[in-house]
């Protein structure tokens, strides 16, 4: 019986093959994975012409992470340097870390694992880890806001938050970078006039009015003296810790704002989907209550009494079950399951009709159709409840009348949305 016996020696040629072949691209995969992670290509010294770069380490929730991102665009004009914009952290991420420990925790935050590129193959996409889920991801600032590179204020985006690797980048040896090593959350504030006029006793009463207390007082002028090619500062977070004394400056700062509005034409899709239901743009209230940390927690039932009254005030007609009155109303909230809060209640008591972001959850799913999923690092099976607060933002920043939470950059920022938002429309 030859020809069968012919059969099961091409056959078995044939699996031989197969088995060779697949483990020299698997093997070919890890290589280039490996070298995408670990080898620099050795370069010569970069000349870069007077260019000087300015680097910060970024920490805490999305809204604090913006607020550090304008501070280091101010200062990135101010000093005429090009800005390394770390990526935007969605999800959980940690706080701002002492001793120089926020380094190494970025560096592991971002540094890339080679199985992120095969996740890209979308064959490859049942693959192990490519289907986890992580508590964060990282995704370029210019995804969420996509007028980011209109400010005219150089930037060099990277993925791998790591200073040996911006090292490697830039070419620079230890001696042309100047570190800053921060000794609390709160080391230094920057005065953006001359020293002499530089508040001197009580460097804390700033515009808002309210008290904060910063280590040292920094003057632009002792920041330009700083030659070396690199300055890498650490936190940069604090609403009034980079000076908009000056006219320009202010100006500025309000053209960074607007530019760091959402602008995401997927995001901008789904929105107008929810505001479509709530009545349109500008036709709807809104309050956002933040639930997720202890510290909102203790005064939060004197909130919600001050923003039923807000709605009340703000609302013509009068509520029933099937309508809250001339508007509908919108609660932006990180509470779990806002309609079961007990501290939520007495919003939907009084206007039961209040509408949330989960009434709209079959309009959410069209997020991960978008090629941005593919900027997610690391890759995501699925990217909607990173973006959860994201759009509820962008729908309460819609609103006609806003009431936030006083204590909370969210809501600080979604304040900021509704001018920039209405300014555009
Ligand atoms: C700003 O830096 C660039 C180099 O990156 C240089 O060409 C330019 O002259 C500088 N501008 C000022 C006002 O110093
Ligand atoms: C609720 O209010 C709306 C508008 O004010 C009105 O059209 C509707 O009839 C009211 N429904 C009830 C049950 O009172």
């Amino acid at each position: 019986m030859s020809y069968p016996s012919n059969t099961v020696h091409y056959l078995l040629m044939v699996a031989i093959a197969t088995i060779v072949l697949c483990t020299i691209t698997a093997f070919h995969w890890n290589v280039t994975g490996s070298t995408y992670v670990y080898n620099y290509a050795p370069a010569k010294k970069i000349d870069h012409q007077g260019e000087k770069f300015l680097a910060y380490l970024p920490h805490s929730g999305l809204s604090n992470q913006r607020n550090e991102l304008e501070n280091a665009l101010l200062l990135a004009s101010y000093l005429n340097r090009t800005l390394i914009v770390p990526p935007a952290f969605l999800g959980h991420i940690g706080g701002w870390q002492s001793n120089d420990h926020l380094f190494e925790y970025m560096d592991i935050m971002t540094r890339p694992r080679p199985w992120w590129n095969r996740c890209k193959d979308k064959l490859a996409l049942a693959d192990g880890p490519c289907h986890s889920k992580s508590r964060y991801a990282t995704v370029p600032w210019e995804y969420l806001h996509s007028s980011i590179g209109e400010l005219g204020i150089p930037m060099r985006s990277i993925r791998h938050v790591s200073l040996d690797k911006l090292k490697a980048m830039l070419t620079l040896s230890d001696d042309e970078i100047h570190i800053q090593h921060d000794t609390s959350l709160y080391t230094w504030f920057l005065c953006d006039i001359p020293h002499e006029e530089c508040p001197t006793l009580d460097p804390t009463v700033f515009e808002t009015g309210r008290r904060r207390t910063y280590d040292e007082q920094w003057n632009i002028e002792d920041l330009r003296a700083i030659e070396k090619p690199l300055i890498h500062l650490q936190g940069v977070f604090g609403t009034d810790r980079v000076g908009v004394h000056q006219k320009q400056h202010l100006e500025l700062r309000n053209k960074i704002r607007e530019a760091l509005a959402y602008r995401n034409p997927t995001l901008e899709e789904v929105t107008d989907k929810i505001i479509e239901q709530l009545g349109g743009k500008h036709q709807f209230l809104s309050i956002h209550v933040r639930m997720g940390n202890r510290q909102f927690l203790k005064p939060l039932h004197k909130h919600i009494e001050e923003q039923i009254e807000f709605l009340e005030k703000a609302q013509r007609g009068p509520g029933n079950s099937t309508s809250c009155g001339d508007f509908q109303i919108y609660v932006a909230t990180d509470a779990h399951d806002p309609r079961k809060s007990p501290e939520l209640a007495p919003v939907f008591e009084r206007f039961p009709c209040a509408k949330v972001l989960g009434d709209y959850k079959d309009l959410l799913p069209s997020l991960e159709s978008d090629t941005g999923v593919t900027l997610f690092q690391p890759p995501q099976q699925s990217i909607v409840d990173f973006l959860i607060p994201v759009i509820d933002a962008m729908v309460a920043g819609h609103a006609k009348d806003f009431m936030g939470n006083p204590s909370s950059t969210y809501s600080t920022y979604i304040e900021q949305l509704q001018s920039v938002y209405k300014l555009s429309s």
